[in-house]
């Protein structure tokens, strides 16, 4: 794939998962949708969900060896805890967006601080689903992905 979407744990629950927070959207919809963006612009995309940093991390570590251009990534609750995360992505040197479907900042404060917004091109946060969107529509017109 040109472009990798990552997302991190508990996200396959979305849907049924605090929906106050999240949405009713599951993550076979918000994949469906990138996949179809991304097809019509000719772009190939994969999808990746794990529960595990480790899984994660290796997934980062293949990115490279594949030729990934860009990743869009929302590492959820690894967003505040994973260092070791955040080194693949700086390792592997590949462009991405951070993504999260609520406000972080409007919410625990816990939730403000993330290991990854300061090596990201960009951070988008309470868009919902919306949020994947954009970000890939910004990739594909800012890096010129074919
Ligand atoms: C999240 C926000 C994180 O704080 C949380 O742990 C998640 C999801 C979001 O998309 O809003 O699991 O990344």
């Amino acid at each position: 794939p040109r472009i990798l979407v990552m997302h991190g744990p508990n996200l396959n629950l979305l849907g049924t998962r605090e929906p106050e927070h999240y949405g009713r959207v599951t993550l076979s919809d918000i994949n469906l949708a990138l996949a179809q963006l991304a097809e019509s612009a000719g772009v190939e995309l994969e999808a990746f969900q794990s529960n595990h940093e480790g899984a994660l991390i290796e997934r980062i570590h293949a990115a490279r060896e594949q030729g990934v251009r860009a990743i869009i990534i929302n590492p959820a609750a690894y967003t505040h805890t994973s260092v070791a995360l955040r080194d693949a992505l700086a390792a592997v040197a590949i462009p991405f967006v951070e993504v999260h479907l609520s406000n972080v900042h409007a919410r625990e404060p816990f939730r403000h601080h993330s290991y990854f917004s300061d090596l990201a091109i960009g951070v988008i946060c309470g868009l919902g689903h919306q949020g994947y969107l954009l970000a890939l529509e910004y990739l594909l017109n800012k890096l010129n992905i074919e």
